[in-house]
């Protein structure tokens, strides 16, 4: 029972009274298929918002050729059966809240829920159409250079940070959140936004209101959570987790171990490594399963522009650069 819009036009009708209310809004953007991660960014904004608003969008802009934009996981009737379970409750005198209006759907005040989903179709966020191919692309496209755009993921997936510059920017310019949440879980994707807000002197939100939200992870194997860890089959998603433990070696090799940038680097690797071998051999629990790991990268990069961080030549302090 969260109204749902799935055209520009009507979603202003309503963001116009929001503003004629002076009511904040937070926007959680995502491509569906929710889980607890998203969620927790939707509490987030519950919590620091008069008004949420969440969109669903698979945006094929960001999507190469050869990537799932067919097969992505669409589950929209559980997303909003999951979100309209969602709410956050105001102490009783919490300054700042609002009577009952039309535009909370006479809630009581004190309970806020997801005000609004912003669903819109694939022609109504590219009104000239859009191809998957980026060679292909006619219109108007976002891009963040030489910041984080040709590094990590950037390298890994060419054109995909374009796709998430321009969406992002339609969706901002759509919804005109106070407030927008990001997950750390896609941390250069998060930052590479804040820049884009900087550069395009954006106001709604403004750079300090792009919020990033630590990355929720399964509680059992701390895999993070994410709607396509339902590709994985479950021998692979046993093995998955391996990601995390890699991850946490760096993290006690440079900060308890106090090692060079390249030894940390290398004890990541090493993790991952060690469990292809094991999954070749056959050893995992359920062994003789066989899940193929390929290592697309692995490195420790500045947190700044995300270049490469190699060992510096003299032994300088090792101070601020850990990210
Ligand atoms: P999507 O993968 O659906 O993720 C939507 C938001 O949820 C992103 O900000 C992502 O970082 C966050 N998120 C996903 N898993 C999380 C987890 N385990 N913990 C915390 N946050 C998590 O990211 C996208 O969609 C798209 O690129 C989008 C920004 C919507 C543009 O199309």
């Amino acid at each position: 029972d969260i109204p749902i819009y799935t055209t520009v036009a009507s979603y202003r009708e309503w963001r116009r009274k929001a503003f004629v209310e002076n009511r904040s809004v937070g926007f959680v953007p995502t491509m569906g298929a929710l889980h607890e991660g998203h969620l927790d960014l939707v509490r987030k904004s519950l919590a620091e918002n008069d008004l949420t608003v969440l969109s669903i969008f698979v945006n094929p802009a960001q999507f190469s050729p050869h990537e799932d934009l067919e097969t992505y996981p669409r589950t929209l009737e559980h997303d909003l059966k999951l979100l309209s379970q969602q709410q956050h409750i105001l102490l009783s005198n919490t300054p700042n809240t609002h009577s009952t209006s039309p535009i909370t759907g006479g809630q009581p005040s004190h309970i806020r829920r997801p005000s609004a989903v912003f669903l819109p179709s694939v022609s109504e966020m590219y009104p000239h159409g859009i191809s998957q191919d980026a060679r292909q692309q006619r219109g108007t496209f976002v891009e963040v250079k030489g910041y984080a755009d040709e590094q990590m993921e950037g390298k890994s997936r060419p054109g995909f940070f374009r796709g998430v510059a321009t969406v992002v920017t339609k969706l901002f310019n759509v919804i005109q959140p106070t407030n927008a949440y990001f997950g750390q879980k896609d941390i250069q994707q998060a930052l590479l936004l804040r820049r884009m807000v900087t550069d395009l002197l954006l106001s709604h939100p403004s750079a300090q209101n792009l919020h990033i939200v630590p990355t929720v992870r399964d509680p059992l194997d701390n895999l993070a959570l994410s709607s396509r860890n339902a590709y994985l089959s479950p021998p692979a998603r046993k093995v998955a987790p391996t990601l995390y433990n890699a991850l946490k070696a760096a993290e006690h090799c440079w900060f308890l171990e106090k090692k060079s940038k390249k030894e940390c680097v290398d004890a990541a690797r090493e993790v991952i490594l060690h469990r292809v071998r094991d999954t070749e051999l056959g050893t995992l629990d359920g062994g003789g399963v066989d899940v193929e790991i390929k290592l697309d990268y692995i490195e420790m990069n500045d947190a700044e522009d995300f270049k490469v961080l190699e060992d510096e030549v003299t032994l300088q302090s090792r101070g601020e650069d850990a990210s």
